[in-house]
């Protein structure tokens, strides 16, 4: 159970699977923003990797007006989504001529994939294709290095070859502080075992991918496939790209919001600037410090509850950023009861209980609330909250307690 929310609060933000096991991620500080394919390949563009050129569309009518600018065929259709397996999901085709791009991406706009409806299609030049490989960077956190993976075989999901053939994958830890040289990278090629007629393009696109994945803030870039033409040439085929928001006053990723295709919850959090996931449990979290919110929502497990969502406060004790958070959670109709779990530190108890009374005096909450404040100035705080409470603000002395109290009020 609690490895699944783990798996959920890792990967789940934008339905991207991990990269890889044992590269897990939390939310910290900003959040992650998924790319679309084309986004990925214009983010590649930009660094020099070779990508196919093509239009983003979102009408039938456009996606033929696309391939009649293209003006050479074949063409695939592509359904742009935040999720893998679109191939066999009938959201990749090829298409020889006008009335095939007429048919496919009427088929392929308004699909579900995977409960992903396909608003947007991108229409590009087929490549003849000699071998398909995996390429990928990310970030190893117990190493503390980046890690790149390659493999010839690509085309299929790289998680059934780890788990059938995980010899098949080179992999490369790369200090941050060195980068990756020349030489590093083409030890690693040689490792993968390509067709020996790729080794130097891979180097090369390789070298690019390191790049745009450290200088273009992104969390994963992955191609796959990379693909080694029958002429020679490597390209990417696809692409796969998260960067990391807190480095948005950097870049112009604008355009990269748009489509972001967020939970509702997640997106009133997002612009509220809070630390939420969204779960399915029925008990409403809030907790200052990520650490701490990661705590609250295993022990409402331990007692037999479930959480609704992960939100970390983060520090500070205003008003606003409770009324932001209470409403977010008490909008969630899956929420039937709220647990505030509080630990004094630099933002002292006192300050944190006059910021949840203020709060509560400027909104209605429907859910009952079960408040657990410790730390410094614990007395103070608890002191403060002591006249407001009733059936609907209760407080507990301890982490266990106030679980048990918001997961018997869930029930
Ligand atoms: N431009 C193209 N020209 C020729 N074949 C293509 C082209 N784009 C995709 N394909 C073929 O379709 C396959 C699937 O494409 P792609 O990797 O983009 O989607 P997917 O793997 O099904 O989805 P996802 O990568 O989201 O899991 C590729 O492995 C390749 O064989
Ligand atoms: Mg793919």
């Amino acid at each position: 159970m609690w490895k699944n929310r783990v798996g959920r609060l890792v990967s789940g933000i934008g339905g991207y699977p991990d990269p890889l096991p044992g590269t897990r991620r939390i939310p910290t500080e900003g959040m992650r923003v998924d790319l679309f394919e084309y986004q990925g390949k214009q983010f590649f563009g930009t660094f020099g990797i070779p990508v196919s050129p093509g239009e983003p569309v979102t009408t039938v009518e456009e996606a033929v007006a696309a391939a009649e600018r293209l003006a050479t065929y074949p063409v695939v259709v592509k359904a742009q989504v935040h999720v893998g397996g679109r191939g066999k999901a009938g959201g990749v085709k090829l298409a020889e001529n006008i009335d095939e791009v007429r048919e496919h991406a009427s088929n392929i706009l308004g699909l579900d994939i995977k409960g992903h409806i396909v608003n947007d299609v991108w229409i590009e030049v087929a490549s003849d294709i000699a071998e398909e490989y995996y390429a990928s960077f990310t970030l190893d956190r117990s190493a503390k290095k980046h890690l790149g993976m390659l493999s010839a075989e690509g085309g299929v999901e790289i998680e059934t070859v780890a788990e059938n053939n995980p010899d098949a994958i080179a992999k490369i830890w790369v200090d941050p502080v060195d980068g990756l040289t020349e030489e590093a990278a083409r030890d690693w090629v040689a490792a993968a075992n390509l067709n020996p007629e790729a080794n130097e393009g891979a180097v090369e696109i390789l070298t690019k991918l390191y790049t745009a994945y450290v200088d273009g803030d992104a969390d994963l870039v992955e191609i796959n496939p990379l693909i080694l033409k029958p002429t020679g040439e490597v390209h990417a085929l696809d692409a796969k790209v998260t960067v990391d928001d807190n480095a948005d006053y950097r870049h112009d990723w604008d355009a990269y919001e748009v489509t972001q295709v967020r939970d509702e919850r997640e997106q009133a959090a997002h612009e509220a600037g809070l630390q939420y996931v969204g779960l399915e449990g029925s008990v409403g979290i809030i907790a200052n410090g990520a650490g701490l919110a990661m705590s609250t929502l295993d022990v409402v497990n331990q007692v037999g509850g479930s959480a609704a969502n992960f939100l970390d406060v983060g520090g500070g004790a205003d008003a606003e950023k409770f009324v932001n958070a209470l409403t977010i959670i008490d909008n969630d109709p899956r929420v039937k009861s709220i647990f505030i779990n509080i630990f004094g530190g630099i933002t002292r108890g006192e300050e944190v209980a006059n910021g949840i009374v203020a709060a509560l005096g400027q909104i209605d909450i429907s859910a009952p609330i079960v408040i657990r404040l410790d730390g410094t100035n614990a007395d103070q705080g608890r002191a403060i909250l002591e006249p407001h409470l009733s059936d609907k603000l209760q407080m507990a002395p301890t982490m266990l307690d106030a679980a048990r109290k918001a997961v018997e009020l869930a029930n």
